[in-house]
């Protein structure tokens, strides 16, 4: 019998610390911004971590062969990748893997390419680095945010070290397809960029004609020149247990890599592993009623917006994010405007893409709702 999954049911998560709820905690916000989401991880995960805590002694632990074995069989099966385990780093975090990979690659003052929108920490790990940020904006074409390939091209240079993908894209929700993957593949080995492929959303591909294709899986020539991040953190909805990976396929970069970490950069968080190992192992079939359930929460939204006049957003093809365009509604400030109205959202502009703000929907339905209602009636009144 399939085990019952209610994404429905609600969680009081303001009686306990946390920054998405605990943002608003005294005001009348729904807060539908930071990117976690409102579920409990899967019983397999808690479970093991319970088995865990009961033996009760947490000394050091790198990782460990069964971990290895379930991230590496995972990956294969949910990617069809198949991955070495010893191309596997383990990070405690995504945020320093790109960190890492500017680092890693060039000197002061080299440059690194990346396009916006995207995730915050992507437009400031270069200057954390001494690098410069090269940023040119996704376009949108027939309601698909896509690729500006002469601009993307003429910003590229002999400074460029790094290419930082995102994919799937946080904020827009694009699974890039093969054949963009080749474009950034032939233009890295044009220009002897190495590819940092940020796919910590790979798990939650909600359109079921697509399928996440990692870069680094596409041949051996751009596998050799890229430095893929992964995690089971959105996918399960465990960020703060602080896991994550690198996958580097080449000896002499992940050599590189690893030296960049030398004495900065501890092993995961134990708890954290032991969360991973339970959810690549056994945690398919919660992933996939999730992703039915966010699927349906997107489908929803965008319904919803299309008879909200001045909000507008391309579907998202992943993630749990939607990023709308608020522009036709000429506000001075978007999220201070819906904070107004009771829902908390992220601003566009630290994305790089002013009036544009980013919804979370990793919540229950009910939630989705009240706050789809509290925006209508907002814009409406204006
Ligand atoms: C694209 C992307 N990368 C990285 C992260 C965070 O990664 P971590 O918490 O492992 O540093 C997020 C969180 O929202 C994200 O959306």
């Amino acid at each position: 019998m399939p085990e019952p999954y209610d994404f429905d049911r609600p969680i009081d998560r303001r009686t306990v610390p946390g920054e998405k709820w605990g943002r608003y905690r005294d005001r009348n916000v729904l807060p539908l911004w930071v990117a976690d989401m409102d579920f409990a991880a899967p019983a397999c995960v808690q479970d093991a971590l319970i088995r865990r805590i009961d033996h009760g002694v947490f000394g050091y632990a790198g990782a460990w062969p069964s971990l290895v074995d379930a991230v590496v069989e995972g990956v294969a099966r949910d990617h069809a990748w198949r991955i070495e385990p010893d191309w596997l780093v383990w990070l405690p975090g995504v945020v320093s893997g790109f960190n890492l990979a500017c680092r890693m690659a060039g000197s002061d003052g080299d440059e690194v390419f990346t396009a916006t929108p995207v995730y915050p920490p992507f437009l400031s790990a270069p200057a954390h680095s001494n690098r410069r940020l090269a940023a040119v904006p996704l376009v949108l074409r027939d309601d698909t945010w896509q690729w500006d390939r002469v601009a993307v091209e003429a910003a590229i240079n002999a400074r460029t070290r790094v290419f930082m993908l995102c994919n799937p894209h946080n904020p827009v929700g694009r699974v890039f397809d093969a054949a963009e993957l080749r474009w950034i593949a032939a233009l890295a080995e044009r220009h002897d960029l190495v590819v940092c492929s940020d796919e910590i959303h790979c798990g939650l591909v909600l359109d079921q004609e697509r399928q996440h294709i990692p870069i680094a899986a596409l041949d051996e020539s751009i596998a050799r020149r890229t430095i893929t991040l992964m995690a089971p953190s959105k996918t399960w909805n465990i960020p703060a247990l602080y896991c994550a990976f690198a996958v580097i396929p080449d000896a002499a970069l992940r050599r590189r890599y690893v030296r960049a970490m030398s004495g900065l950069v501890p092993h995961p968080n134990l708890l954290g592993m032991v969360a991973a190992e339970a959810a690549y192992r056994d945690g398919g079939p919660w992933r996939e009623a999730l992703v039915a359930y966010l699927r349906g929460n997107r489908d929803h939204l965008m319904e919803a917006l299309g008879g909200i006049p001045g909000l507008a957003a391309a579907r998202p093809e992943a993630t749990y994010l939607a990023w709308i365009d608020c522009r036709a509604l000429g506000l001075d400030a978007p999220t201070a405007f819906f904070e107004a109205a009771g829902v908390g959202l992220s601003d566009g502009a630290a994305f790089g893409m002013p009036g544009f703000v980013r919804l979370n929907f990793g919540c229950t339905r009910a939630t989705l709702d009240e706050a789809l209602a509290r925006i209508a009636r907002a814009v409406a009144a204006r």
